[in-house]
């Protein structure tokens, strides 16, 4: 799998200055790349640019797939604002990535189960989003994505909410995902963790 953006140029419709101008980057397999920048540089932009929610207004952004009888999703998202559906508890919210790819449920839960414990909420399982801190929220979207089968992981400031060690945690889950040879990019303030990715991609600069 690979990720290639070319010359890409885009601007908010309305908007003076293009936020994007002939930005070329190519994202590899089996590599987490931090994307880093001041707020309002354009690294949520960029994520919905690869993850096909934006479209550039010239250029290209091209998934290049190995796999080319790969079903299901490509991307896997990790939102600034945290995506659960409401009324149902943590274990099927994070069982969902396996659910939607036809995992039979009870064994799609016992993985859920088991990801939510390595991210420390194995006693938040039968919790609904409402009972959760914004932190937890963010771990169980966490573990939803590292449970999918999708190559890319698009992961917008996944520890925004959360202490050093439970970055931390959620990075090195980051890191075990590229191993296992996804495009891993992560959109973050956070310096330190910035600095262990294997590439970094600056936008103030
Ligand atoms: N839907 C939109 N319509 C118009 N302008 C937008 C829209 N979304 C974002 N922008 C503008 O584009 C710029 C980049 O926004 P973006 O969310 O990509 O930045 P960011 O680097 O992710 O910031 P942060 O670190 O605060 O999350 C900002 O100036 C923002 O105001
Ligand atoms: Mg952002």
């Amino acid at each position: 799998m690979r990720v290639v953006l070319e010359d890409v140029s885009f601007a908010y419709p309305g908007s003076v200055e293009p936020l994007f101008l002939n930005f070329s980057y190519a994202f590899d397999a089996g590599t987490v790349t931090a994307v880093v920048g001041p707020s309002g540089t354009g690294k949520s932009t960029l994520l919905d640019l690869i993850g096909g929610l934006q479209l550039p207004d010239s250029g290209s952004v091209e998934l290049h797939d190995a796999e080319s009888s790969r079903i299901g999703p490509r991307c896997s998202w990790v939102l600034q604002n945290n995506m659960l559906l409401g009324g149902r508890t943590a274990v099927d919210n994070a069982a969902l990535a396996l659910i939607a790819t036809g995992s039979p449920r009870g064994e799609s839960r016992a993985r859920a189960l088991d990801a939510l414990t390595r991210f420390g909420l194995s006693d938040r399982a039968d919790y609904p989003p409402e009972r959760l801190s914004g932190g937890e929220a963010q771990r169980v979207t966490i573990a939803r994505c590292f449970l999918s089968a999708a190559p890319i992981i698009l992961a917008d400031e996944p520890t925004g909410q959360l202490d050093s060690l439970n970055s931390q945690l959620v990075f090195d889950a980051l890191i075990e995902s590229a191993s296992d040879g996804k495009v891993v990019i992560l959109a973050t303030h956070d310096q330190a963790l910035a600095q262990q990715a294997h590439a970094i991609v600056d936008l103030a600069g």
